[in-house]
């Protein structure tokens, strides 16, 4: 049925002889927290590192994130504690290691981060004299921020240069990778536009950080570089995929017609914000004990809820009984983002909605990063580590950024110096010409983030899945047979690249989202409201060119 995306395996054709070349130890695709750790990782362990962004290296997800990063260091905190809540708030699908490794190694990764010269907010109060803040799911203070609510910034920043004061990282920025080469099974690099030029990296090893795939959805957090790329490249090179059907919707993001949807922290709740609706009801304490602080997944679902209710298209936050000008001070960004629309904290309220966040679902990776592909390994967004399970604990993606980005960077410059490796010259791809029609990329990459929106989001059904995947196969008919070749249409063809890709993990998420018939954390289905552990407390495993994906117990 889904011939378009199962069977394609390269989007471009190549003769790699023929192409411009390059050679590295460890290709690192994506400039983000987990991106950069694993570069900096690999290059102390001594390997030669090329790191390709797909824009600046500041923009990335990683430079949105507000709220912070968890690290269980204050006591009485305690990682037995960081532990069970990301657990708990995972519904039954993290697997215990992957939990158990970021939640210890990860608070050491903040403490070297505060050691190379990150500016963490401080309380000379608390242990290590960080200040600490609350997020839903979170059973204690935990969340180490900066510059009230820019933690995202001063880490990429802090990230950014470390990684340039090493002269084992050449870092190539505005590049795009078309795909993954492989060859006998093995991953040897990349096929990618660097320069404006199509080019061939040949790596050692390769490390996916590509971030996430919230511009899939209408209504996201994300930027809108977030097109899924790097699952859906990985996906095409045969890598074993996991739960593609969990996408976090984050709560709160402002509600202004016309606007970004700008993410407003949880942070801002843990301070002791209220939602309300349009009548001024404060509605939480009517869906979950936590209130505000229920995890998002809750509240994301209540939210949902009440505007149906209420009969209205948003619902609101409410901070006009918290000190002003404190909070404005905890929060620069989003006081400067109300400020611009004359929205007075002390007198109005900020109407907010639920958007795609954050992926969950990604390339199935042991505790070292390592893909089911030899050569491959996957870090942050881009991967599945088995952290997150069905719902991810606030503020915990950062903190596996970094942990397991370092463990891959370790791991893959020590493999790359350990193993020789031969590029095959003549790797090539051929692809038939179209013969079909062709549809208006920019009308259905809006029309598909609608319809995932609609179809796809918050609460989903058998019979819209369905439609959906009708839908998205009828686009991919006359999408996935194109050549969007980037060397003659440049910015147009990119487009169209980036629209297989939002096409490929649009149907592996709605698929995956039909076949997991219960619900469970971030994927709610209208027509089976229950969690069923008897039959689904497993993860869901695919690789092409399987048609639909296999339930496997936890590891
Ligand atoms: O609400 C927030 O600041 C988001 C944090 C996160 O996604 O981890």
């Amino acid at each position: 049925m889904f011939e378009a995306i199962t069977q394609r395996r390269y989007l471009v054709g190549f003769k790699a002889a023929r192409l411009t070349q390059q050679v590295t130890d460890v290709l690192v695709i994506g400039g983000g927290v987990a991106g950069l750790r694993a570069a900096i990782a690999a290059a102390d362990a001594g390997a030669d590192v090329l790191v390709v962004t797909k824009d600046v290296i500041e923009e990335s997800n990683t430079w949105y994130a507000q709220g912070g990063v968890a690290a269980a260091l204050n006591p009485p905190d305690s990682h037995e504690s960081h532990i069970e809540d990301t657990l708990r708030v995972g519904a039954g699908l993290c697997d215990r290691k992957a939990v158990e490794l970021v939640v210890r190694e990860g608070s050491q990764r903040v403490l070297e981060l505060l050691a190379w010269g990150a500016e963490f907010d401080r309380d000379p109060t608390k242990a290590h004299e960080l200040a600490f803040g609350l997020e839903g799911g979170h059973s204690y203070p935990r969340i180490v921020h900066a510059h009230g609510d820019a933690t995202g910034k001063e880490i990429a920043q802090t990230l950014i240069r470390c990684a340039k004061m090493r002269d084992a990282i050449r870092i190539a920025e505005n590049s795009f990778v078309l795909d993954l080469l492989t060859d006998e099974g093995r991953c040897l690099g990349a096929i990618a536009v660097l320069d404006e030029k199509i080019q061939i990296v040949w790596a050692k090893r390769v490390i996916l950080a590509t971030g996430g795939a919230g511009v899939l959805y209408r209504e996201t957090s994300n930027p809108r570089i977030a097109t899924a790329d790097g699952h859906a490249i990985a996906w095409r090179a045969g890598a074993t995929l996991q739960d593609m059907e969990m996408m976090q919707f984050h709560p709160t993001t402002l509600y202004v017609a016309g606007s970004n949807r700008t993410l407003i922290t949880e942070a801002v709740r843990g301070e002791g914000a209220y939602l309300v609706d349009r009548t001024g009801h404060r509605f939480m304490p009517d869906y979950h004990p936590m209130a505000e602080l229920a995890p998002r997944d809750v509240v994301s679902r209540a939210i949902v809820a009440q505007i149906r209710k209420t009969n209205y298209s948003h619902v609101f936050i409410d901070v006009r009984h918290l000190p002003t000008e404190k909070f404005r001070t905890r929060f620069p960004t989003l006081t400067k983002l109300v400020d611009q629309f004359d929205i007075d904290l002390a007198k109005d309220l900020i109407p907010i909605h639920p958007a795609a966040h954050y992926m969950m679902g990604g390339v199935d990776v042991d505790d070292m990063g390592r893909s089911s592909i030899p050569g491959l390994y996957a870090v942050g967004e881009a991967s599945c580590t088995g952290l997150h399970g069905a719902n991810r604990l606030g503020s915990n993606s950062l903190l596996e950024g970094l942990a397991y980005g370092k463990r891959a960077g370790e791991d893959a410059a020590r493999e790359a110096l350990q193993n020789s490796v031969k590029f095959p010259q003549n790797l090539e791809h051929k692809i038939p010409e179209s013969t079909r029609t062709e549809l208006d990329i920019t009308d259905v990459k809006s029309s598909l983030r609608s319809l995932m929106w609609r179809n796809v989001g918050i609460e989903r059904q058998a019979d819209r899945l369905m439609e959906t995947r009708e839908i998205i196969t009828f686009w991919s008919r006359y999408v996935m047979d194109k050549v969007f070749d980037p060397a003659t249409t440049g910015a147009a063809a990119i487009a169209g690249l980036e629209l297989q890709n939002l096409l490929t993990v649009a149907t592996l998420l709605t698929t995956a989202a039909f076949t997991r018939t219960e619900s469970r954390g971030s994927h709610f289905r209208t027509d089976y409201p229950q969690s069923d552990d008897d039959h689904w407390r497993m993860h869901l495993l695919w690789r092409r060119p399987m048609e639909t994906p296999i339930p496997e117990p936890l590891g």
